[in-house]
């Protein structure tokens, strides 16, 4: 299934977010790319807005992998929010726990530059891609892959 939305401004893009994280289950992966810019962590920050996340980093770039903790209607939800685009080899990304988060079966895991981890997220359950405009600033393409 292959979804695309347009987004006109940061409020939609949370908007599109929010709209995502109803369809997520307590072992969704998601995998965001687009480039710099693009929106991969306003569009999470709209996720997590669904479960109630009061702590949210704006960018996880140095630590690359944040926790939060979340709630929904069945209760607690753990979330990781990684952002892999310091990453620089498979070497750097087993060393800092990818193979063991992704693998976690009981967490939602949100990953901007998931292309540089193509070789283990071979299907994710939902492939978010995010296209800016050339010409509107504010404008994006979110293009949306549901795992059948
Ligand atoms: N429609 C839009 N959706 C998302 N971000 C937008 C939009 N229009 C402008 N922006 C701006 O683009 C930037 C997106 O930043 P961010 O989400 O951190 O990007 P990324 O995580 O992909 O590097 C923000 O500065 C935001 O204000
Ligand atoms: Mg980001």
């Amino acid at each position: 299934m292959l979804e695309k939305y347009t987004s006109n401004s940061v409020k939609e893009t949370h908007n599109i977010g929010f709209q995502i994280a109803k369809l997520l289950n307590h072992n969704s992966i998601v995998a965001l790319s687009g480039e710099l810019g693009a929106g991969k962590t306003e569009l999470i920050k709209g996720i997590c807005a669904f479960f109630k996340v009061d702590d949210f980093v704006t960018s996880p770039t140095f630590t690359i992998i944040n926790q939060y903790i979340g709630e929904d209607n069945s209760g607690e939800i753990i979330i990781y929010h990684l952002d892999l685009y310091r990453i620089k080899s498979t070497k750097e990304l087993e060393e800092i726990g990818f193979s063991e988060c992704i693998g976690d079966s009981n967490s939602i895991k949100l990953i901007e530059w998931s292309e540089k981890a193509d070789y283990k997220l071979k299907e994710p359950d939902f492939a978010i891609k995010i296209f800016t405009d050339d010409i509107d600033e504010n404008k994006r393409i979110i293009e949306i892959k549901k795992k059948i």
